[in-house]
C-alpha cells in the first residue's frame, strides 16, 4: 500500500498542517519565505506530522478525548518546521549538493542564508509549540531538538576517526539525530489526546516512535549504499565521501577477511579517499551485503515498533501506524 493510502484517514488534517506551515513561513524578508518554501515544497513525506496525528488518534479514539483540533495541527506543523530547519543546517554541515531531487539550498543561495533560514524556522516552530500552552509539549519538543544537535556533533566528531567508530556510537548518532524527533512526534500526539492517567500509553507510543525512528535512519543509511540518485532524491555514497561510518560499512568490515580489513584500516585512516579507494570500499559493502544487513536490522526495529501498538486500543489509527511501520522499511526514498 502506498503512503497516500496509509495516511488517507488523516488527509484533511495533513492539508491543515500544510496551511499552518505556510502561514508560519511568511516573512517580510522575501528570501526567508523563498528558501523555506523551496525545501518545504520539495516533496518531503511529512512522516513526522503523520505520526503525531495518527498517535493522537490512536490514543484518544477510545476514551473520546480526541486531541484539540488546532493544537495537534499546530504541533504537527511545528515538528515539520524543526525537521526542515535541521535539513537546512545539515546540508551546510555536509556540504550537500542535492536534496529532494533538487539542488540543495546551500548550493542555490549559499551557506549563510541557508543557516539563518534554519534559525528562522526553528524559532517559528518553538513559537508555535509555545502557543499550544502545554509545558509537557514544549519539553518533548525542545528535548528532541537539543538531541538533534547533539547527534550531529557526535557524527561530526566520529568522522574524524572513522575506523574507531563502534556499532554503539553508530546507534547513538541514529537515536539522537533522527529517532529523537520521531519519538517526540509520537509523544506529542499522545500527550494531546491522553487523559492525565494515561502515562503508560504515552510511553508505549513513545517507544513506537523511537523504534520506528531508528528503523527510518537505518533504511536511509542502507539506501545511501544501495539506491540511485534518481530514486533516492539525493546523492548516493555520500556517507562514505563525508567520512561517516554507518552500519552498512561497519557490518561489512566485521565480515571482511583479515587482508581486506588491513587494507580498509589503512584507507579509512585517511582524511579523504581517491576514486580507487572509494571503489574498493563500495565493493566490500556490496560483497558482504552491508546494506541488506542494515535493512534486516531496520526490520527488527520495525517489529519492535509494531509490538508496541499491541498495547494500544485497536482502531483505524492504530492500523495505519502499523502499515506506516511497514512502509518505512519498504521505502525507496
Ligand atoms: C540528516 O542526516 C540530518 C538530520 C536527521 C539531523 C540534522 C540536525 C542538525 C543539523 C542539528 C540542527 C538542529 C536543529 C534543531 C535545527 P544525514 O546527513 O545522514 O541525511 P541526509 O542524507 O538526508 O543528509
Ligand atoms: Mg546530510
Amino acid at each position: 500500500m502506498g503512503l497516500t493510502d496509509i495516511l488517507s484517514i488523516i488527509s484533511d488534517d495533513l492539508d491543515r498542517v500544510e496551511q499552518e506551515i505556510d502561514k508560519n513561513i511568511q516573512s517580510p524578508v522575501p528570501l526567508v519565505y523563498e528558501i523555506s518554501k523551496y525545501l518545504l515544497d520539495g516533496g518531503g513525506k511529512r512522516i513526522r506530522p503523520a505520526i503525531l496525528l495518527l498517535c493522537s488518534g490512536s490514543v484518544g479514539f477510545e476514551n473520546g478525548a480526541l486531541a484539540d483540533g488546532w493544537k495537534k495541527i499546530a504541533s504537527a506543523a511545528a515538528i515539520e518546521l524543526i525537521h526542515t530547519a535541521s535539513l537546512l543546517h545539515d546540508d551546510v554541515v555536509d556540504e550537500a549538493a542535492v536534496r529532494r531531487g533538487k539542488k540543495s539550498s546551500n548550493v542555490v543561495w549559499g551557506n549563510k542564508p541557508t543557516v539563518l533560514v534554519g534559525d528562522f524556522l526553528l524559532s517559528k516552530a518553538l513559537g508555535l509549540i509555545q502557543s499550544c500552552g502545554n509545558l509537557e509539549l514544549i519539553k518533548a519538543v525542545t528535548d528532541a531538538s537539543a538531541k538533534l544537535a547533539e547527534g550531529q556533533v557526535l557524527e561530526v566528531m566520529s568522522s574524524a576517526s572513522m575506523i574507531e567508530t563502534t556499532e554503539d556510537v553508530c546507534f547513538g548518532i541514529i537515536e539522537n539525530k533522527t529517532a529523537s524527533l520521531i519519538e517526540s512526534s509520537a509523544r506529542v500526539g499522545a500527550l494531546l489526546a491522553a487523559d492525565v492517567e494515561d502515562s503508560d500509553r504515552i510511553d508505549v507510543v513513545g517507544s513506537y516512535g523511537l523504534n520506528l525512528g531508528i528503523a527510518f535512519q537505518l533504511v536511509d543509511d542502507a539506501l545511501d549504499y544501495s539506491s540511485t540518485e534518481q530514486e533516492f532524491g539525493k546523492q548516493v555514497g555520500q556517507d562514505l565521501v563525508e567520512g561517516k561510518m554507518t552500519l552498512p560499512l561497519y557490518y561489512s568490515i566485521q565480515d571482511a577477511t583479515k587482508t581486506e580489513q588491513e587494507k580498509l584500516n589503512k584507507i579509512l585512516g585517511k582524511d579523504s579517499f581517491d576514486e580507487k579507494e572509494l571503489s574498493f570500499i563500495f565493493e566490500i559493502v556490496s560483497k558482504y551485503k552491508g546494506a541488506d544487513k542494515t535493512k534486516d536490522s531496520a526490520k527488527s526495529y520495525v517489529n519492535k515498533a509494531k509490538e508496541s501498538l499491541t498495547y494500544l486500543p485497536l482502531n483505524e489509527f492504530n492500523k495505519s501506524l502499523d502499515m506506516l511501520a511497514d512502509f518505512v522499511v519498504e521505502r525507496k526514498n
